[in-house]
């Protein structure tokens, strides 16, 4: 554990983004996708949060573990906690599905014939995700008819959440046409299940990407946006932004020590030679706190002053390189901000490291503290 380096979470920057979504959905339900740690920034206290502050019911996680963490740590909060993808139907704590109300999101006709075969099944809401092209985890439409049949026998009339997933919802659904034909695809499945006498109570196909161009959002009951609620915008391409969220999250670190470098001089592991004069800054942050190797060359700002991450980084520490003049401005023990409110800086950094903002965020260890703030 750190302590000088730590992830600030604001919640008061959230509660803001929640109610910029709102004013975007209008009277739509939100699933509010909490998956890998929320997305790094500590998926217990957010969870705590989003009910009591943000009136969220409905949640999505990854794994049966997840789901039952968030329900032990919190018995009395009454909502609906999807499973989306490791769900466990056949080992010993499928049990804990009923037992604790926990949705499983069926993805695969193998899965919905365990479902129907399990009398301890029969309470547990009946959720299907397809596959409309996406090719990841879905019942396959061709498989349509056999899963009316599989449903009719056993007497079921209504599905609790039809779902599927965008592919390409990050890019301008004016560039890459996908997701428009994924939407079709999934409309087109929602009739002929309606046509085949179901009841279909909710339905949900649109994550952050999606919601953001306003794409499976009017004709669904729900949204499932995940990275927008967090800060960024989930389009790959600036020119196409529209969300006007806040990052959540303020990173912080602090340069344990500080000198001035001379151009060929080595510093850190391996024979890295400082290309130029300058004050280096050794920050209290490395590779295995979640600065990875691959954001070599990045900028930092402070006091004015741009630096450059050089050498090789360490697990816990790394090197920037600011200018000459900075010498005497920046000062031993500094706190350094690596990012605050603004969501664009999470792309600067994706972008030096070929990455995307999901992977900055939920790099960040476990041994960094997050620390929650309200104003
Ligand atoms: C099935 C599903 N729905 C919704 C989301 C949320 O996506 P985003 O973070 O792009 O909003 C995810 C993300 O992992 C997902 O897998």
């Amino acid at each position: 554990m750190r302590h000088s380096t730590r992830l600030e979470v604001h919640l008061e920057r959230l509660h803001g983004n929640f109610n910029l979504l709102r004013k975007t959905i209008g009277q739509k339900d939100l699933l509010f996708m909490i998956k890998a740690n929320a997305y790094g920034h500590g998926f217990i206290p957010l969870f705590h949060h989003a009910f009591h502050q943000e009136n969220v019911r409905e949640f999505g996680v990854a794994s049966l573990g997840a789901a039952l963490a968030a329900r032990n740590e919190f018995p009395e909060l009454k909502s609906d906690i999807y499973v989306f993808s490791d769900l466990e139907l056949e080992g010993k704590l499928a049990e804990a599905y009923h037992q604790k109300g926990i949705i499983p999101v069926l993805h695969s006709l193998a899965d919905l014939q365990h479902f129907l075969s399990i009398p301890e099944f029969c309470h547990v809401p009946l959720v299907l995700k397809f596959d409309t092209g996406m090719h990841r985890l879905g019942i396959e439409i061709e498989q349509l008819p056999e899963l009316v049949s599989l449903l009719k026998n056993k007497g079921r009339k209504s599905i609790y959440h039809l779902m599927s997933h965008f592919s390409c919802s990050f890019n301008s659904v004016i560039d890459d046409r996908k997701t428009t034909h994924q939407y079709e695809c999934f409309l087109q499945l929602k009739k002929e299940l309606r046509q085949a006498g179901f009841q279909i109570e909710r339905t949900s196909i649109s994550a952050s990407g999606a919601i953001e161009q306003g794409i499976g959002v009017i004709d669904e009951t729900h949204v499932r946006p995940g990275l927008m609620l967090y800060g960024p915008s989930a389009l790959d391409h600036q020119k196409d932004w529209t969300w006007q969220g806040k990052n959540i999250s303020t990173l912080k670190t602090k340069i344990i020590r500080l000198f001035p470098g001379k151009k060929g001089m080595e510093v850190g592991y391996g024979h890295y030679a400082l290309e130029q004069d300058g004050l280096v800054a050794v920050l209290s942050m490395g590779y295995g706190d979640g600065l990875p190797i691959s954001l070599t060359g990045a900028s930092f700002e402070h006091k004015g002053f741009t630096g450059k991450l050089v050498g090789r980084q360490s697990m816990d520490l790394s090197f920037v390189l600011f200018p000459p003049e900075a010498e005497g401005q920046i000062r031993l023990h500094d706190e350094i901000c690596i990012w605050d409110d603004d969501y664009s800086r999470i792309f600067e950094l994706a972008n030096c490291a070929h990455s995307i903002p999901y992977e900055v965020f939920t790099n960040i260890s476990s041994r960094i503290p997050r620390i929650y703030c309200l104003k």
